[in-house]
């Protein structure tokens, strides 16, 4: 059997034969079935190829058939030590000169990270933007709360950051101990990319500064004990599927679309992604399924069937279908929020009932 502990021997037998010399390192290994994928940090574009092919080299007498090596530039930092969390994260811009968290992935994991955490990682995903993914992020995050389940979100949509606003999160986190605690509302700890950028000034992020803020997010934050961690993800597919691949390689995932044949199809590629990474895939939803009308009847607004056909293409479950929502079904005592539904609203019960289907899917081992 191929272990881990295998693999990351013959990387480092690689490295240590020249390249530690030339200051490469590498970082997050995965090592699933019998590919092995890592990142490798400063190698000049002339030694990638050498350096590529000694790794297949190394690692097929193990048995590994492929090898995926994602080579980034970054420059280390003095002393090697990781920066603090209130200068990378309040300054943005500044994250590119802040330094790579050095050595390989035994040494990163943060305690939420690690196996023995029994935090169940789901990522939300999405082909779009626009089609409710953080609405249904949030909302199944406090369902999962309201279920007496101790739940997180990480809002890393870094285009388009806006879990604090929905839950009517106007606070920013407080820094103990040099960790960020967390904001806590309606029983859900809340961390969004929100919290540390002035001015909601636009940011240009780089796959290589988002993988570094998501690493943050694990390393520097009071997260506790959770069952549940949610990431609102930015829409689309790319390096950032990759990045939390590799950072929480056993997350599973939900794709959100409408019920739009269009919306459903773009979906499609975003839940072609979690395949490829080996996510698993808890399911779809389907947000903005139909109005009822004051007739009490369902009008399709947006078309009907994308949801169960996306589901289809994915092999897996339509797992909700969510309303359009009239805005006197949010909360608004005590605390005001212009996204959460009411527990005994009617969407506010179908959002129980998503989280029942979800943790259901999450403590069996998953079958269509
Ligand atoms: N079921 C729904 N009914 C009514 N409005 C919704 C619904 N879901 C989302 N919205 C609204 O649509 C907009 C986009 O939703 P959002 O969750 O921000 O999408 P995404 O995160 O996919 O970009 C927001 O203004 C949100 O309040
Ligand atoms: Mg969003």
């Amino acid at each position: 059997m191929l272990t881990r502990e295998a693999a990351v021997e013959a990387i480092q037998s690689v490295m240590a034969a020249g390249y530690s010399a030339e200051g490469i390192t590498f970082r997050d290994i995965m090592v699933r079935n019998r590919q092995v994928s890592l990142t490798v940090l400063d190698a000049g574009a002339a030694a990638q190829p050498a350096l590529e092919a000694a790794l297949r080299a190394a690692l097929a007498p193990l048995g590994v058939e492929t090898v995926h090596c994602r080579f980034r530039d970054e420059a280390a930092p003095a002393g090697g030590a990781t920066q603090s969390p209130p200068a990378s994260a309040a300054q943005p811009a500044g994250a590119a000169e802040t330094g790579p968290v050095q050595g390989h992935g035994a040494d990163l994991e943060s305690p939420l990270l690690s196996s023995a955490s029994g935090t169940t990682f789901i990522a939300v995903a999405s082909g779009k933007g626009g089609v409710g993914k953080s609405t249904v992020t949030v909302n199944l995050a406090v369902a999962l709360a309201r279920k007496g389940k101790r739940v997180g979100i990480i809002d890393a949509d870094i285009y388009g950051f806006s879990v604090p606003d929905m839950m009517g999160i106007e606070e920013t986190p407080e820094i103990v101990n040099e960790r960020i605690i967390p904001i806590e509302r309606f029983g859900v700890k809340v961390i969004s990319m929100g919290f540390f950028v002035e001015d909601n000034s636009p940011i240009v992020w780089r796959g290589p500064m988002l993988g570094k803020m998501i690493r943050n997010f694990f390393q520097e934050i009071a997260w506790g004990e959770l069952d549940y961690m949610l990431l609102d993800l930015p829409p689309g597919t790319g390096d950032v599927a990759l990045d939390v691949h590799q950072i929480i390689p056993h997350s599973k995932e939900i794709i959100v679309t409408t019920p739009h044949a269009t919306a459903a199809f773009v979906a499609a590629r975003a839940g072609a992604m979690a395949i490829k990474t080996e996510h698993e895939i808890l399911g779809v939803v389907e947000n903005m399924s139909y109005y009822v009308s004051k007739s009490g009847d369902k009008e399709y607004v947006f078309g009907r069937g994308g949801g169960g056909r996306l589901a289809e293409t994915l092999h897996c479950n339509l797992l909700a279908q969510i309303p359009l929502g009239a805005p006197d079904n949010h909360i608004s005592e005590p605390d005001f929020s212009p996204s959460v539904y009411k527990e005994d609203s009617e969407t506010g019960q179908l959002y129980m009932e998503l989280a029942e289907n979800v943790l259901r899917r999450c403590q069996e081992p998953l079958t269509k």
